[in-house]
């Protein structure tokens, strides 16, 4: 019996697991110290209140033989997927609720994904980088090209000519920097797909923290229904992290190698997934209903207070930053040329303030450190003042 040893290749531990387990030694061994938590972008607002009365309604449902439901079908109730395909409309793209696949998460889906696509492809992923589609395709086996993002380029990497790829990342807004691309960028990356034959698998999660006219979809942009694959998520839209709801859009036409994308997706997915749960899907249907899109209207705007005090902060410690306008993220050069994990350990130990290495996103995000805007208002106004103390 042999294991996979394309595992051999992936860093010792996830990032977040490495991050969380630094922090727990700290924790334990300081029990008197109160830590901020700004490290992994989890939400910390509850559920709005008519998410949480769809969810309830859902739960009521099953317990009544006459409503009650098993199986749900492998794409999503229809409820559902009309329900993102009418948001997708509010936001002037057309995509079909057939064309879209209900999942229990963005992550998944962008680690799953590479099931149907063949080892032999070279995978493009720009650094720093959501480390999901790093490891997901070593596991995998396949090659791994990196797009450099860096302060030249407004850490919005561009792609180069004389690289040929297969399968390519984007994050817009970017996790880990922050940084939005606009429609003329997105257009240079379809059209350099195109040419290379190759799929984009863009990933929306962020979508929701938009402030400006940037696309938040890729489906916004001509050409992407010939060479695109859109995930998003409920997790930071509306705090569903521990509720687990995203989906995946795969345009019907899409095709590849003499076979269709979408049916290839369904074939994966009826195999190997069975579903959200009826509660979980009434509670996301909610989010987008009018009512709905005001409730977490608000929680965003909370998150956005947040980011706005931590860039604030940065402006005064002359601290260069990108994100914060259309991110929860707000990526920062660690000051004093320390290093991530440096200003990481530093910041634990002397502040007590929990950030994300950029090191840990990639090569190019060494010398930087990621904060949420998740934390609580309260808390980010005290980590902030915290840092400020021990910078000045
Ligand atoms: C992050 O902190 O980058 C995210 O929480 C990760 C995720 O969404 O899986």
């Amino acid at each position: 019996m042999k294991i996979n040893h394309d595992f051999d290749n992936l860093v010792e531990n996830y990032l977040f697991a490495e991050v969380a387990s630094r922090t727990t030694r700290y924790v334990e061994a300081n029990p008197d110290k109160k830590v901020i938590k700004m490290g992994i972008g989890d939400v910390t607002l509850p559920l709005a209140p008519v998410v949480v009365e769809a969810m309830k309604k859902g739960a009521d449902e099953l317990a009544n033989k006459e409503t009650f439901k098993g199986y749900p079908s492998y794409e999503g109730y229809a409820f559902l997927r009309e329900a993102i395909s009418g948001y997708y409309a509010k936001n002037g793209v057309e995509v079909a609720a057939d064309e879209i696949f209900v999942s229990d998460g963005a992550k998944s889906d962008c680690g799953n994904i590479g099931d149907i696509f063949s080892k032999d492809n070279v995978v493009l992923v720009t650094d720093p980088v959501y480390p999901v589609y790093v490891d997901s395709n070593i596991m995998a086996g396949r090659k791994i090209v990196y797009a450099p993002s860096t302060a030249e380029n407004g850490f919005c990497a561009m792609p180069d000519e004389n690289v040929h790829a297969d399968i390519i990342y984007l994050c817009s807004p970017n996790n880990p920097t922050g940084a939005v691309y606009s429609a003329e960028q997105l257009k240079i990356w379809i059209d350099y797909a195109l040419k290379n034959d190759a799929i984009i698998l863009f990933d929306s999660a962020y979508e929701a923290f938009i402030s400006d006219d940037s696309p938040r979809s890729i489906f916004a942009v001509e050409g992407a229904r010939q060479c695109a694959i859109e995930f998003c998520s409920l997790s930071k839209t509306a705090g569903f992290t521990g509720t687990r709801c995203g989906y995946t859009v795969i345009p019907k036409e899409l095709e590849r190698d003499g076979h269709n994308i979408h049916k290839l997706w369904y074939r994966r997915q009826s195999t190997k997934f069975n579903g959200v749960s009826y509660p979980v899907q009434c509670a996301a249907a909610a989010v987008f209903s009018e009512t709905g899109l005001n409730q977490i209207k608000e929680n965003i705007n909370y998150y956005r207070k947040n980011a706005k005090v931590i860039t604030d902060t940065m402006d005064e410690l002359g601290i260069y930053y990108t994100g914060g306008k259309n991110s929860p993220y707000i990526w920062i050069k660690c000051p004093n040329d320390l290093g991530s994990w440096e200003f990481f350990d530093l910041l634990l130990e002397k502040s007590n303030v929990v950030g994300t290495p950029g090191e840990g996103f990639g090569d190019c995000g060494k010398g930087y450190l990621r904060f949420t805007a998740f934390a609580s208002y309260e808390d980010t106004v005290e980590a902030m003042q915290r840092i400020k103390d021990m910078l000045k």
